[in-house]
This record gives structure tokens, C-alpha cells and sequence, in this order.
């Protein structure tokens, strides 16, 4: 089998992800895989897609996988399936990636933005029991459903957010883009809650060449509703719904099985990258933190550190690519603010935003590249 190679980039040089070095260790697994596809023809919806469906299901322990075109149209089917819509509250962090918000919008439901917490960078679950609490009070719209986000790969707070999902009656579909891989006591993301959406966007743990996505639920009924919304909302010839053209390429899937047969050993590998970033950053930054039992995928590396600005300048003019995840929360973007509870509203995610800047991250970053990447930082 082959595995992660860990070779110093050159100085200079360092990818955000560096995909390059896992098309090395991949190539022919990759290029195999491709041509069955090309002399097969099948190129939509075609035998990788299922056979990619159920290694998923077996990797999660969840009874059904649905393949996707996108993370962003995964969230929107899975919220679809699950009947949200206009009059609909939908609780989501604002310290997210704009796809989380988006699609509550177009489904006609509203969101309404929850603070997270300073140590884990998810869903804080106080302040998402007061803004239930705070919804139904005001009577204006009605509480349907929680999306925590597993930010950086982390899985947020399932133990505490199902059981307030419980307590009010609403569904939790989890925006897993960035953590697939990750888990909590050994069950991993995927099967933590109601209903999962994950990306195979190229940059994530697992990424295809090109988008992807797919819902994990165990629901057989609710599954079955999200392979009739994803192809044109066709049941047996007939449209029994208003669908999406949002199909799963059988080239996307058959690159994601040739990827994961080594995508464990990439987990590990991250694993150990983040490891070595703490340790070499732990006096000058704030690392995140993992409640006891979580396992990161470690989709992104981020630090919150007070020259943030400074920092990414240096490491801009030194060849390393890094990034600030994110600087403008949901509820500060121009699109969103009228969902905003205004200035001051989410202060732990306002706190954030000003010092969050992340690092090179895949399973394919050598310890010399680390220990270059942090002396920069230092020297700052
Ligand atoms: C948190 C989060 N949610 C949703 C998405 C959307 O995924 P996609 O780009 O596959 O539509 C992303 C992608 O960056 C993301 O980071």
C-alpha cells in the first residue's frame, strides 16, 4: 500500500496543501483508476460512485452514504430532506465558510448566527441553548434545526448539542467539510449525529480533483429522499419533488477510492505535523485545544497568535503559504448582516477573527519544514 512520503520542500516554497507530493505517492492508483472510468464510459453516477458510497458507509459505521456534486449542495439536500424551509430557524456558527449560511438562505429558512468557543473554535453550546431559548421567545420564526460546524477538522460538541437538539425537538445536520476523519471516542465523524455533509473539495482531508461531496445518514427513509433531491427530484420516472441536478462524477469517486486507501495513514501523518507545530509554538501562539476523546482530521492548522498581520506578511515574503480563516465572520459580510443580531453580538467569534492565521497543512509536510515555518513565525 502506499503511504505518505514526507520530503522537505524546498525553502521557499511551501504549498498551502501540498497536493503535488500525494499525486506522487498516488500517480498510478490514480491514473488506474481513471482509465477503467474512460474505457467503462459510466461517467455519471457510474459503479465507483456506489462502490465509493459503501466504503464510506464502512469507514463511518454509518448505514447510508449519499454521493453529491458539492459540500455546499450536501448541507442544502440534507436540509431539504428534513422538510426546513421558510419560517424555519436554523442555529450555525458565523465563524464558518460562507457555503454554511448560504444554503439556510436559499432554502428560505433563516439562520440565525451562534457564538463558539474560545478553545475549540465550535459551536459554543451555552450560547446556542440562549439563542433557542431567545428564537422561541420572540416567536417570530420557529427552531427546526442546529448546524454545528466542525471547524479545522475538530468535531464540535455532539454530546451537548444532540441532547439540546433532543430537548427542543430539532434536527442536527453536521457541516463536517473540513473534518472527515475526525471523531469522538472512537466514532467517527459521520455517524455523531442525525445527519453529516462533507466536501471532497481538493484542499480537504479527503479531496477529489475537482467538487464533491456526500451526506451520511442513517435514516434509510431520509436517505432515499436525498438520491430522489440529488437527480432532478426523479422517483421510479416521475418527479415526486422540486430536485438539483447534483450528481457525485464517477471520476471524482474514483479518484476518492484510490485516495482513500491511504487516507488513514494521512490522518496519522497530519496528526503528527500538528504535534510538531504545538510543540514548537505552544510559548509565542495559542493552539487549539482537544476536549479528551476528540480527534481532529486536522483539515486546516491555525494558531491565533497577536501579530497576526505580521506574521502572515513574513511568511507571505518567505514562499509559505497561509491563510486567515476567517477574518470576516458570517454575520460582519455585507450579505449577512441582516441576520445579525449587530456589532459586539459574538464577541468569542469577533476575538477570533482578529488573530486567527493557519499554516501548511496535509499529510505531506516534513518536520524540517516545520521547524522552518515556525522560525519565521518566531522571528516575528
Ligand atoms: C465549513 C465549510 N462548509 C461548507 C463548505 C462547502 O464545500 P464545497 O466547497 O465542496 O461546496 C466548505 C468548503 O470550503 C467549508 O469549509
Amino acid at each position: 500500500m502506499a503511504s505518505p512520503r514526507k520530503e522537505p520542500a524546498s525553502q521557499g516554497d511551501v504549498p498551502f496543501v501540498d497536493l503535488k507530493a500525494q499525486y506522487a505517492v498516488l500517480e498510478q492508483q490514480i491514473q488506474t483508476r481513471i482509465n477503467k472510468v474512460l474505457a467503462e464510459t459510466q461517467y455519471v453516477l457510474g459503479p465507483e460512485v456506489q462502490e465509493l458510497e459503501g466504503e464510506l458507509a464502512r469507514f463511518t459505521g454509518v448505514r447510508n452514504v449519499v454521493g453529491v456534486a458539492n459540500g455546499t449542495e450536501a448541507l442544502k439536500i440534507a436540509l431539504l430532506a428534513a422538510g426546513i424551509g421558510p419560517g424555519d430557524a436554523v442555529f450555525v456558527p458565523a465563524f464558518t465558510f460562507l457555503a454554511s449560511a448560504e444554503v439556510i438562505v436559499e432554502i428560505g429558512a433563516t439562520p440565525v448566527f451562534v457564538d463558539v468557543e474560545e478553545q475549540t473554535f465550535t459551536m459554543d453550546p451555552v450560547c446556542l441553548s440562549s439563542c433557542i431559548e431567545g428564537t422561541v421567545r420572540q416567536g417570530v420564526i420557529r427552531p427546526a434545526a442546529i448546524m454545528p460546524v466542525d471547524l479545522f477538522g475538530l468535531p464540535a460538541n455532539y454530546a451537548t448539542i444532540n441532547a439540546l437538539a433532543k430537548q427542543h425537538e430539532l434536527i442536527v445536520l453536521a457541516d463536517a467539510a473540513q473534518s472527515l476523519g475526525g471523531s469522538i471516542g472512537g466514532c467517527r465523524v459521520g455517524s455523531l449525529t442525525d445527519m453529516t455533509a462533507t466536501s471532497f473539495y481538493p484542499s480537504k482531508p479527503l479531496g477529489c480533483y475537482g467538487d464533491g461531496g456526500c451526506i451520511f445518514v442513517d435514516d434509510d427513509e431520509r436517505a432515499a429522499k436525498m438520491r430522489i433531491i440529488r437527480g432532478h427530484g426523479l422517483d421510479s420516472g416521475s418527479a415526486v419533488c422540486i430536485g438539483l441536478n447534483s450528481r457525485l462524477d464517477t471520476l471524482q469517486a474514483a479518484i476518492l477510492l484510490a485516495k482513500l486507501e491511504i487516507f488513514e495513514a494521512e490522518l496519522e501523518a497530519r496528526a503528527q505535523i500538528a504535534g510538531w507545530y504545538g510543540d514548537r509554538l505552544a510559548d509565542i501562539a495559542t493552539t487549539a485545544t482537544h476536549p479528551d476523546g476528540y480527534q481532529s482530521a486536522w483539515g486546516v492548522y491555525s494558531i491565533l497568535i497577536d501579530n497576526r498581520d505580521k506574521v502572515r506578511a513574513e511568511l507571505t515574503k518567505q514562499g509559505i503559504a497561509c491563510a486567515v480563516y476567517y477574518a470576516t465572520p458570517l454575520h460582519r459580510q455585507p450579505a449577512y448582516q441582516q441576520f445579525s443580531n449587530g456589532a459586539g453580538s459574538l464577541p468569542v467569534t469577533e476575538k477570533l477573527s482578529h488573530r486567527i492565521i493557519s499554516l501548511p497543512m496535509s499529510g505531506y509536510v516534513s518536520e524540517e519544514t516545520v521547524d522552518h515555518i515556525c522560525s519565521v513565525i518566531r522571528s516575528c
